[in-house]
């Protein structure tokens, strides 16, 4: 989560923690957008296996300064630090997360008795081309968590969007392609990342595009989703999100709508804010055509895009493959 994120956490005056449901609710109607459904009998399994193990790292501390060498001095996150670091056993150059307790209690607390699982124990389950590889991940003897990660080679894609030189039409299509594609990673392995934004995103030297950042990342269920949770990069963030509604997988389509139309006209489709005001236009200011950025846009990239970014989440694709199939003809050079 980038600054940003905190300001939209904190300065909205989101609520600690999500309302309890009533004594003897029902599970919330599945949504659309909802992958709401009973475990297999194997799903169930893993599971077990899943809290054993969580239960073990949390138990059994690391000195993690014993185990990797810092190589530069740390990148602060809004939760975190990261840094590019050595494993002193095996020589490995890994990226080195680790989460600030005091930090991430709010957010964590949010989600007391839900069962969550931590950052590291999410990323291990998705996996993909255009997902960082999380390698380990546990408790430090310092009290925090940590997530051994692939260390990206690379440049953030909000970086390269901030300099504003233009990608090629052709490097603007296969970049959506990607980030769709890896937010459909995390959506297969069951999860929502509430913080899909060219802050998460890193461009490869070989072109690829690795989305990071499970800090904001829940499972995608009804529980997890409750209004209130007013959190990711305000503009990028769901009117549903900011209007504080049930939410599902479709804010992150959300998200990737207004990512996909930065890495096309490098601006955004409303004006864009710091604090979590921003965001308040997504569903009260019709946003910006984005042919009127890039006048040859294929029309059918560009019906996708708008799409992903209609105030109203039943009128999104309902899901990645359906935003991807929709240009899937589309080339360019
Ligand atoms: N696997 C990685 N490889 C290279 N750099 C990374 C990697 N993961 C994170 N970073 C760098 O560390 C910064 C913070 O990481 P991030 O996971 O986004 O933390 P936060 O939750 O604080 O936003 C990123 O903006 C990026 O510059
Ligand atoms: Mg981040």
């Amino acid at each position: 989560m980038g600054l940003e994120g905190l300001l939209a956490l904190f300065g909205l005056g989101a609520r600690k923690e999500p309302p309890a449901p009533p004594k003897g609710a029902r599970p919330a109607d599945p949504r659309p957008g909802s992958s709401e459904r009973q475990p297999t009998k194997e799903e169930k399994a893993a599971e077990k296996v899943r809290l054993k193990v969580r239960a073990q790292r949390t138990k059994n501390r690391v000195d993690i300064w014993k185990r990797f060498e810092p190589l530069h001095n740390s990148i602060s996150g809004t939760m975190s630090s990261f840094y590019k670091a050595r494993e002193k056993m095996t020589d490995k150059i890994v990226g080195l997360k680790v989460l600030d307790p005091k930090k991430c209690a709010p957010i964590e607390g949010r989600y007391k008795g839900l069962g969550k699982p931590p950052e590291g124990e999410i990323g291990e389950q998705i996996l993909g081309p255009n997902i960082v590889k999380t390698l380990d991940w546990g408790v430090s003897t310092e009290g925090g968590g940590f997530v051994v990660e692939e260390f990206i080679e690379g440049a953030l894609l909000h970086a390269l969007i901030s300099k504003r030189e233009a990608f090629s039409p052709a490097q603007r299509l296969d970049l959506v392609r990607q980030a769709a594609g890896a937010l459909e990673c995390v959506h297969r392995a069951g999860f929502v990342h509430r913080d899909v934004c060219p802050r998460n995103f890193i461009l490869a030297p070989d072109g690829r595009l690795v989305l990071f950042d499970f800090g904001l990342t829940v499972p995608d269920k009804p529980v997890f989703l409750q209004p209130g949770n007013r959190i990711g990069t305000p503009n990028y963030m769901a009117p549903e999100v900011v209007r504080r509604r049930q939410a599902d997988k479709r804010i992150d389509i959300f998200s990737l709508g207004v990512t996909a139309y930065e890495i096309c006209t490098l601006t955004l489709p409303w004006p864009r804010g710091a604090s979590g005001r921003a965001a308040l236009a997504h569903d009260t200011l019709a946003p910006d055509d984005i042919r009127e950025h890039w006048p040859e846009i294929p029309p059918a990239l560009a019906g996708a895009i708008m799409a992903a970014i209609a105030a109203d989440p039943d009128k999104r694709p309902p899901s990645c493959s359906d935003f991807l199939s929709r240009f899937a003809k589309v080339t360019l050079d």
